[in-house]
């Protein structure tokens, strides 16, 4: 994952250009504009900081963590400085922190979590943030004829798309499409509240952490 996401930095963000998402891509870029309001907000999984750029400017304060330096590269240059930290590491060892975050965000990291690791992320998550803090993930649906096509399943349910780079090279990834009863299921026991909402690409889920 990490090296497909270096390999893939330079020409990450043309997922972002597929004319029939634009319409969704507007809306859910005004919604998170407001989101995170005057929070502290840990993201997790920023790549190239598409996402950052929006909620950033109404945060206190963010900080935007990623695995792959190339796609913090870009990051870096894309949102202005002053409210953002970006740092390199792991999503699912987060480093010690000495602020005390009320927000949480990853955009379009869920899918590529391992089933089998989704309660281990989501725990260290929380360990990073206070009770009552926001958390937001957003991801793909799977859209017949728009989304690649997925070429297998493991014994563990998780499926898989070959996507290919500009350089030729042809890349393995895990890429899953959970159900809305699946993402409630799964941050029940840590929400006092949880909302989903989707879009015709797009879906998000919004909880707040329990005390
Ligand atoms: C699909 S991209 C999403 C990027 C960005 N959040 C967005 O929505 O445009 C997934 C990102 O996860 C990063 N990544 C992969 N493994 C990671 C890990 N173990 N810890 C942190 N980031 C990781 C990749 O470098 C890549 O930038």
């Amino acid at each position: 994952m990490r090296d497909y996401y270096s390999a893939r930095a330079a020409e990450y963000d043309k997922i972002y250009l597929k004319p029939e998402r634009q319409p969704n891509l507007r809306e859910m870029e005004t919604w998170i504009s407001g989101v995170f309001a005057g929070r502290l907000v840990l993201e997790i999984a920023c790549g190239t900081g598409y996402w950052t750029q929006f909620f950033a400017p109404n945060a206190n304060k963010v900080v935007a963590l990623d695995a792959a330096e190339e796609t913090l590269t870009i990051a870096r240059h894309r949102v202005p400085p002053g409210k953002v930290e970006f740092i390199q590491g792991d999503a699912y060892e987060l480093p010690a922190r000495t602020e005390s975050f009320d927000a949480a965000f990853a955009g379009f990291w869920w899918s590529h979590i391992p089933l089998e690791r989704i309660d281990q992320f989501l725990r260290g998550l929380h360990r990073a943030l206070e009770p009552g803090a926001t958390v937001v993930f957003v991801d793909n649906r799977f859209v017949q004829g728009s989304s690649t096509p997925i070429s297998e399943r493991d014994d563990d349910g998780n499926t898989y798309q070959y996507r290919s780079l500009s350089d030729g090279s042809k890349h393995r990834v895990l890429k899953n499409f959970p159900s809305r009863e699946e993402l409630l299921s799964l941050v029940g026991p840590y929400a006092s509240s949880a909302a989903y909402r989707e879009w015709d690409y797009f879906w998000a889920l919004e909880y707040t952490l329990a005390a």
